[in-house]
């Protein structure tokens, strides 16, 4: 089964037209050949962008280069510094050099079986909700996981009680801002200084200001005292961080585990949706091990089905299509000489389906992830991103969206709804468009 994904034109694209598409969806501006190059060397209005798609030239800069290559890019950084300030997703230098151990420590694989009864917890709840509906309800996929997401992430940051009041305060806020930063900051990418206001500056920070005083009361309570275990409180004995540092931090989790794993979530759905047999063995997998219950840290071994569904959705749709970093000083990377300021970039939109990569690239085949399936080869599955800057929660997701999948599916089917097809956009990340209408069936 293959897909949607944006049309592939033939050759060169005029700059105005290129900006013109990529500010609506910056995965519709690659030709048929990014799909099979190794390295796209190229300039846009003045600056230099090099695209990797090669390998070994991934880990050169990624990995090995670290260094010259850790400061996110300038459009990155302008979107969601109003938000973040120097929160680990866009901080660079002694900044996240001091905070990345602080912030990995708190979902490192080793604290997963204390994470995962929450996601256990929701996607009961879920069931619960989705048993009471009529059965044929047509639902939003994408609204439906971005909630699920959501709980899941406010109730783990927050604990239970304050994480449950505050997920839809805070959903609502990250919604506005969101609306009103977009993606491409073309001022950025025309070189423009600094200190130019931007057209979305007043709006994005009255929207961050209304979500950082949520985050900041819900932190003062926990310092305080109140509530159960949580990421704050967990943050907060390692010690070394101030109350800006944690609301940072905190809005920064929030922001990078929920809209991706939803997105994640979201795209399985549709696949299976598109996929009678693949969709078929998750169900089966899903009743032979959970018989009705929703799964939990022990059964995760248990649902290779469910996971290699996620894997195969993280690969066709991965929820961040775009990895940027400014060049910081002078560097060389194979035979290319790259200058300050040069963007480079790894896509794992092109890499996941690059024709040298991947063998039927744009296909939809959870098998390849299937036990006993040769593993992916080095640097071509990044959808988690790859060196020091890996994602700090590649686990707490995965397990996440394995855990939401599986409990759900094998008690619930997702239909098409005819007329609907959904169709990849991206923007800060990679969704099937402004909603997914499916139609819910209760299984037998
Ligand atoms: C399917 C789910 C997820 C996907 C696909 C994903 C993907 C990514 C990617 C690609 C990056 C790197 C971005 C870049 O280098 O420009 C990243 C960074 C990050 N992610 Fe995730 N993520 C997911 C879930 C989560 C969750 C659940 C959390 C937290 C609980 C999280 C926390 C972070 C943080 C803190 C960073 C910044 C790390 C740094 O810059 O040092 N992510 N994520």
């Amino acid at each position: 089964m293959t897909p949607p994904f944006p049309p592939r034109h033939e050759g060169r694209l005029p700059p105005l037209e290129l900006l013109r598409r990529g500010a609506r969806s910056f995965i519709s501006i690659w030709n048929t050949a990014a799909f099979g190059a190794p390295v796209i060397d190229t300039r846009i209005l003045g600056r230099r962008i090099v695209v990797l798609n090669d390998p070994a030239l991934i880990s050169a800069a990624f990995v090995e280069g670290h260094a010259a290559f850790e400061r996110k890019s300038p459009q990155m950084r302008h979107a969601l510094e109003p938000l973040l300030g120097d929160g680990l997703f866009i901080s660079d230098g002694l900044v996240w050099k001091r905070r990345r151990p602080q912030v990995q420590r708190v979902t490192h694989p080793s604290r997963l079986a204390e994470l995962v009864p929450v996601m256990t917890q929701v996607a009961e709840e879920w069931a619960g909700d989705w048993a009471r509906r009529p059965d044929g309800a047509v639902l939003d996929a994408l609204a439906e996981m971005g909630r699920f997401a959501a709980e899941v992430i406010s109730r783990t940051l927050f604990g239970a009680a304050l994480g449950r009041q505050a997920a839809g305060q805070v959903v609502a806020a990250f919604a506005e801002y969101q609306a009103v930063v977009g993606n491409t900051d073309l001022l950025s990418l025309l070189n423009l200084p600094d200190f130019l206001p931007r057209w979305h500056g007043f709006r994005a920070r009255g929207a961050a200001r209304r979500i950082q005083a949520v985050v900041d009361g819900l932190i003062g309570r926990i310092l305080a005292g109140e509530g159960e275990s949580s990421l704050i409180a967990a943050m907060a004995e390692g010690g070394g961080m101030d109350r800006r540092g944690f609301r940072n931090e905190a809005i920064t989790l929030f922001m990078a585990g929920h809209e991706t794993t939803a997105n994640c979530l979201a795209w399985c759905w549709f696949l299976l949706g598109e996929d009678a047999e693949a969709e078929a063995a998750v169900a089966e997998e899903s009743q032979r091990v959970l018989a009705g219950r929703a799964a939990g840290f022990a059964d995760i071994p248990h649902l290779p089905w469910a996971r290699a569904v996620v894997e195969e959705a993280l690969r066709l749709y991965p929820p961040v299509p775009l990895l940027a970093r400014e060049v910081q000083a002078p560097v060389a990377l194979g035979e290319l000489a790259l200058e300050a300021g040069t963007i480079a970039v790894v896509s794992p939109w092109l890499v996941h389906r690059h024709r040298a990569l991947w063998e039927a690239p744009d296909e939809f085949r959870p098998q390849r992830f299937l036990p006993g399936a040769p593993p992916p080869a080095r640097m071509t599955f990044l959808p988690f991103s790859l060196g020091p800057r890996v994602c700090t929660g590649q686990h707490f997701g995965l397990y996440e969206a394995i855990i939401a999948l599986s409990s759900l599916a094998g008690r619930f089917r997702l239909r098409p709804v005819p007329g609907h097809r959904a169709f990849p956009v991206a923007r800060l990340t990679l969704r099937p468009g402004e909603s997914l209408p499916m139609r819910l069936e209760r299984r037998a």
